[in-house]
């Protein structure tokens, strides 16, 4: 067959394999980036689906329109309009999960060749998004704070990217954040160069501790914003919403027609439903406090049972955790070891576009009880031993 010059550079699923080891053997899997499904609210969701039923009856069965259902369009108007200054909700169209947000853009924006900025490192599923379209991926060095102003000036002196795309909270794979200083600096330069920044913001509303810092779309014009519902409710709603200007919005509205014509309108109906007449604010809390103590865990774990050999950057909140395995070079070839001690994470080199091997590793955290993370953590210490 002749497939499209592009899939030639997929990277081959070795992710995909080791995942469904894991779910079949007994390894403990530190792989997944899910979110916790004993905590999905799921007899109330049940309720708002049958509420949809009987309430709306069947237009909610119905075809419906591409910008997605309108109630719900207001209330996300409504809840991020408190900073910023969207004029309409035809600055909102709602997507199926963030991640075809991150498609569509990338559909309605890039041509073969293009270059777009990438946090170092970066989402894996984005790269994947974007992928199709052949982009040219350039790196932009980030440390702990997240992306290092100097360093995206100096790349944007050398080429005109279609956009910038960064996750400013608890960032996939770090769980770092974009501090305030470096938001308002990476705006300064983003009006001088007159850049698109693309901001994907699934995990904000997991924040453990400080306050929440102003989005980028908040603090510039030039944004496109993605939000979901994944983390804070489900992923398996797969409802998600991109906020550009309206002209944008109509562009992507067209590429989302000619995907899927709109987004699940039965679900859409039930999500509204529940943010609307249940408690949405104690969820949100719930999630909050069961992560925060799943990070502690970890964290705590990772001091018990590696000690000096691992270096931990701790997460403020989100998902993740961030580590170097300090006797070793390569997180990759150490994931051999790991698996032999029956505990699995994601190797760093997954999330650099230019593949590049290091000693640093996701491991995620919310989806195992602290018991489970106990144990993994004491595995990936046994692993560090046999080095
Ligand atoms: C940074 C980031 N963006 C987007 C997504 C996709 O999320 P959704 O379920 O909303 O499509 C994920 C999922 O893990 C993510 O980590």
């Amino acid at each position: 067959m002749k497939y499209a010059s592009w899939t030639n550079d997929l990277r081959q699923s070795f992710l995909g394999e080791i995942l469904k080891t894991a779910s079949y053997t007994e390894t403990i899997s530190f792989a997944g980036g899910l979110p916790a499904q004993e905590l999905f609210p799921n007899q109330e969701l049940k309720e708002c689906f049958n509420q949809v039923f009987e309430e709306d009856g069947p237009i909610a069965l119905q075809y419906a329109e591409a910008r997605g259902y309108e109630p719900l369009r207001q209330w996300i108007y409504d809840r991020i309009n408190t900073r910023s200054k969207l004029k309409t909700t035809s600055e909102i169209i709602i997507t199926t999960g963030s991640q075809q947000g991150l498609s569509l853009v990338a559909q309605t924006f890039l041509d073969p060749g293009d270059i777009v900025l990438v946090e170092s490192p970066t989402y894996l599923g984005a790269l994947q998004a974007f992928q199709g379209y052949r982009p040219r991926f350039v790196m932009v060095p980030c440390d702990e704070e997240g992306i290092i102003p100097e360093e995206l000036a100096e790349i944007l002196t050398k080429c005109q990217p279609k956009y910038l795309y960064v996750i400013p909270n608890y960032q996939n794979p770090t769980g770092r954040q974009l501090s305030l200083a470096r938001r308002l600096e990476i705006i300064e330069i983003a009006r001088r160069f007159n850049l698109l920044i693309l901001e994907d913001n699934p995990y904000g509303e997991l924040r453990f501790e400080g306050e929440a810092l102003p989005d980028l779309r908040d603090l510039y014009e030039n944004v496109i914003y993605l939000g979901s519902f994944s983390k804070i409710l489900s992923p398996g709603l797969r409802v998600g919403f991109l906020v550009a200007d309206q002209k944008t919005v109509s562009y992507i509205e067209r590429a989302k027609e000619g995907v899927d014509l709109f987004s699940n309108n039965l679900t859409q109906r039930a999500v509204y439903k529940y943010i609307t007449s249940r408690n949405f604010k104690e969820h949100i809390l719930k999630l909050r406090k069961v992560y925060c103590e799943r990070r502690d865990t970890m964290l705590q774990a990772f001091k018990d049972y590696l000690g000096s050999d691992v270096q931990v950057e701790t997460p403020k909140g989100g998902l993740f955790i961030w580590a170097k395995i300090l006797k070793t070079k390569d997180s990759l070839e150490f994931l051999n070891y790991a698996q032999a001690e029956k505990v699995i994470y994601v190797p760093g080199t997954f999330f650099y576009p230019d593949g590049r091997r290091s000693n640093e590793m996701r491991i995620n955290y919310s989806c195992s009880s602290p018991e489970v993370i106990e144990e993994g953590i004491k595995r990936l210490g046994r692993a560090v031993e046999r080095i």
